[in-house]
């Protein structure tokens, strides 16, 4: 164990709050040979972010997971200051599944003062989610520059369930030259369809039994667009209605797009994916399904 007064145990994994820490113990594992997937997160750990763990376990021989409440891609009303918070269930999660390392920095530590630097992803991280949330992806892509060039990992592990989010950190790290792979991990969903999400969280009981509807939207989207071969566009716009049908209070945006650029889905001579945001009370949902 380190001198480090920034580094611990808590619940018997190492968790290192200075990069300078990390870059130590990272050292080490480089040295043993040892390859190292990074599985960023905001913490308020599900089974969906153990599956990410659970994911980079069978790519590398180390994992390690970082819990930062990145302040940089939340926007003014945005819930950044009620975000879910748990630390220390979140360690013991990790600590179970057999992760090496938990890095907890603190805002001060990713954004010391003076820090100026941020990294956009024009186009891509400017549609859809982008549009809606705007300087989210920035916020994104600055704070996972920052991790990846940290950690330096092989592999880094995002979900699908945050589908723009991962070809927006695609783009960044071929753009960039950054020599980590970026490997996306399936949604896990509940019985009833409804995506996991730290998010889920907020939402009421009478809430809760609508949103399942937004996974099934999607679904009767996507096979509207590929085995009826309907209008995409045309799709899109009843998924919409449907979704405030469902009982959705407003519909950000539901669109069929390429699965690679995020281009209108020109049909099926490209792989295709059908993306989609709605609000229901205070609580925002996103999901999105591959045409498949
Ligand atoms: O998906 C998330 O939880 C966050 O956007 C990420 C990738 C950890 C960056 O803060």
């Amino acid at each position: 164990m380190s001198s480090e007064t920034t580094e611990m145990r808590a619940a018997g994994i190492t968790t290192v709050r200075s990069v300078h820490s990390l870059r130590a113990q990272l050292r080490r594992w480089r040295q043993d040979g040892d390859m190292l997937a990074l599985v960023p997160t905001m913490g308020a750990l599900h089974e969906g972010h153990l599956a990410l763990v659970r994911h980079a376990r069978g790519l590398a021989e180390r994992v390690c997971v970082s819990l930062f409440v990145n302040p940089t891609q939340f926007g003014p009303n945005e819930d950044f200051a009620v975000y879910p918070r748990d630390e220390a269930g979140d360690a013991a999660k990790l600590e179970a599944l057999g992760a090496d390392l938990l890095f907890a920095p603190a805002v001060e530590e990713m954004y010391p003062p003076g820090a100026l630097t941020r990294v956009s992803v024009p186009s891509l991280g400017d549609m859809l989610e982008g549009e809606h949330r705007p300087g989210f992806f920035t916020g994104v892509a600055t704070v996972v520059s920052k991790l990846l060039l940290q950690a330096l990992p092989d592999i880094a592990v995002f979900g699908e369930k945050d589908y723009q989010q991962l070809l927006v950190v695609r783009r960044m790290c071929t753009d960039l030259w950054i020599p980590t792979r970026i490997e996306g991990a399936p949604t896990i969903r509940e019985p009833d369809g409804l995506a996991l999400s730290s998010r889920n969280a907020y939402l009421t009981a009478d809430e809760r039994r609508i949103a399942p509807s937004l996974h099934r939207t999607l679904r009767a989207v996507a096979e509207g667009v590929l085995v009826d071969g309907a209008d995409p566009i045309e799709r899109a716009a009843w998924g919409e209605a449907e979704l405030l049908r469902a009982g959705f209070d407003a519909v950000d945006y539901v669109a069929v797009r390429d699965a690679e650029t995020l281009a209108p889905w020109p049909g099926p001579s490209r792989p295709g994916r059908v993306l989609a945001a709605a609000r229901i009370g205070r609580t925002r949902l996103i999901d999105n399904l591959a045409v498949a």
